[in-house]
């Protein structure tokens, strides 16, 4: 994780002053679940300021949500490294799944085919692996 204190979780603005144009073809990040079931439950605000409704949605259906809300907190902060730049705040990020159950990204309201994303979690870590290619940085 890329945030020390998740009550005050960083925007997109703040982040973008000196990584814009970095980085960029690969994304690789780690959660711990309990952290965002703790800041979730301290912050009212976090679920809805960083995840999409259908997100939360699909996360708030499982028996067990935080593994998945986790793995979609990675994936956002995977997806924001393989992109390589901060013009893209989180919630700009999201993950949805096709009939397979196969994670896809979508920036900003748009597919994003260029980006591929793989998720995996436990009930104590989620991690998430991004890659961007051809045109996307
Ligand atoms: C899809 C599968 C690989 C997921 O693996 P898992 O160890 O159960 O779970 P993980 O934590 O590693 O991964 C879960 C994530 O995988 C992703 N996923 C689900 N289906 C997927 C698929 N078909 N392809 C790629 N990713 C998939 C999702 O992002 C999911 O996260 P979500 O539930 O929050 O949306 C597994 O459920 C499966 O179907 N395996 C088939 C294995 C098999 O056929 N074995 C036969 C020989 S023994």
């Amino acid at each position: 994780m890329t945030w020390t204190n998740p009550a005050t979780l960083p925007k997109a603005s703040r982040w973008s002053k000196g990584r814009a144009g970095r980085g960029g073809g690969l994304g690789l990040d780690i959660v711990e679940v309990s952290r965002i079931k703790t800041v979730a439950r301290r912050t009212p605000l976090f679920l809805s300021r960083v995840f999409a409704p259908e997100e939360i949605r699909y996360c708030r259906a499982k028996k067990k949500p935080w593994p998945h809300f986790a793995a979609r907190f990675a994936a956002k902060e995977a997806v924001w490294k393989a992109l390589g730049h901060g013009g893209v705040a989180l919630k700009d990020i999201r993950v949805e799944r096709d009939v397979l159950g196969r994670p896809y990204v979508l920036v900003q309201g748009r597919v994003r085919r260029d980006l591929e994303l793989s998720l995996t979690h436990t009930e104590r870590y989620a991690a998430a692996v991004a890659l961007a290619s051809g045109n996307s940085r």
